[in-house]
């Protein structure tokens, strides 16, 4: 598996990542999530060294605990925190992300996250100082190795511009390009780590109907993508388009694509490594597409 730097934190990180949040889905769904403790052994199997869960998925924290936490120095572990979950008090509260690291770790069975991330708050929170705090805190007391933030738009932005987080998550992908136009830029200009979220654009491409009712923006915007005809040159495959789109970027360390599948987990790995890099000019169409309809189009976190 391709690796690259997560930016200033020097880590090699594989390139495909995989982001726990479509495990916790089907768990809300409830459906039976037993497959993902293979998901999580395969993806360890073929190379995948990147794990992303939150406080707030669910059970997946356990779930790493469980089925992988004996192979815990096979993969870097990134988790995120803020909301109030499992606790009393304020969200983003110092009390609140130190209880919630406590849990996290406890969860995971492990004595120290790689990265914890604040999990999408606001402009306002972020200028207000405490959540930043709590989560230097968590790193001077060496629960977590680096910080990051999560999120898009003028949040992120701020957070970027801080130089005061290791890492950047952020939504990037065919129906999603608004970090395009500046954060990915600033972001790899200041060295940060690059992680990609919902970098599939939840699969919504080749579908006739969204997916799931947090899919739907991105349904409609791929319909409107899709008004000017074929794309010359793109992949039958709607997930490999994505991949391609994707991967096309220089600047994205990993992307933390998220199945509770281990055959979709095996065909992504398969299209990385033996599919990529699509046509650039059908990068460029994608591009221009969105240019020319997607103004007023924010990041959706
Ligand atoms: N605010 C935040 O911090 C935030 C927000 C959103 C996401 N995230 C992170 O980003 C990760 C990825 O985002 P995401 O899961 O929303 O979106 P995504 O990775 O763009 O798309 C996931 C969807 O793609 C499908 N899929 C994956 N591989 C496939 C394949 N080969 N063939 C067909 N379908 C395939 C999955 O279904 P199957 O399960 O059926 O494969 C799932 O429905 C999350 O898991 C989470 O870690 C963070």
């Amino acid at each position: 598996m391709e690796t690259r730097k997560l930016g200033r934190t020097g880590i090699e990180v594989s390139r495909l990542g995989l982001g726990l949040a479509e495990v916790y889905r089907q768990e809300l769904r409830g459906k039976e999530t037993t497959g993902a403790a293979q998901v999580l052994n395969f993806a360890l199997d073929v190379g995948i060294n990147f794990l992303d869960t939150a406080a707030c998925y669910a059970s997946t924290e356990e779930l790493i605990g469980s089925a992988v936490s004996h192979r815990r120095d096979e993969f870097f572990l990134a988790s995120k925190c803020g909301h109030a979950v499992d606790t009393e008090g304020e969200p983003w509260t110092s009390k609140v992300i130190a209880e919630s690291v406590d849990r996290s770790l406890r969860r995971l069975k492990t004595d120290y996250l790689d990265l914890l991330q604040l999990h999408s708050c606001d402009l306002e929170t972020l200028k207000r100082g405490e959540s930043i705090e709590a989560v230097i805190r968590a790193r001077e007391e060496g629960k977590t190795r680096f910080i990051g933030y999560s999120g898009d738009n003028e949040a992120a932005l701020w957070a970027v511009r801080s130089g005061l987080f290791d890492t950047l998550q952020t939504s990037f992908n065919l129906v999603d390009q608004n970090a395009r136009k500046e954060l990915l830029g600033i972001a790899h200009a200041k060295e940060m780590g690059i992680i990609i979220k919902r970098p599939l654009g939840n699969g919504v491409w080749g579908k006739a109907s969204s997916p799931y009712t947090y899919a739907d923006d991105y349904f409609r915007r791929a319909q409107i993508l899709k008004e000017s005809g074929p794309i010359y040159g793109a992949p039958e495959d709607p997930i490999l388009l994505a991949m391609g789109f994707l991967f096309a970027h220089d600047e994205v360390s990993t992307a933390i694509v998220g199945t509770h599948n281990p055959n979709h987990l095996r065909a992504n790995v398969e299209m990385l490594e033996n599919e990529l890099p699509i046509l650039p000019g059908v990068v460029k169409e994608l591009h221009r597409r969105f240019d020319a309809v997607g103004e007023g189009w924010p990041g959706i976190g």
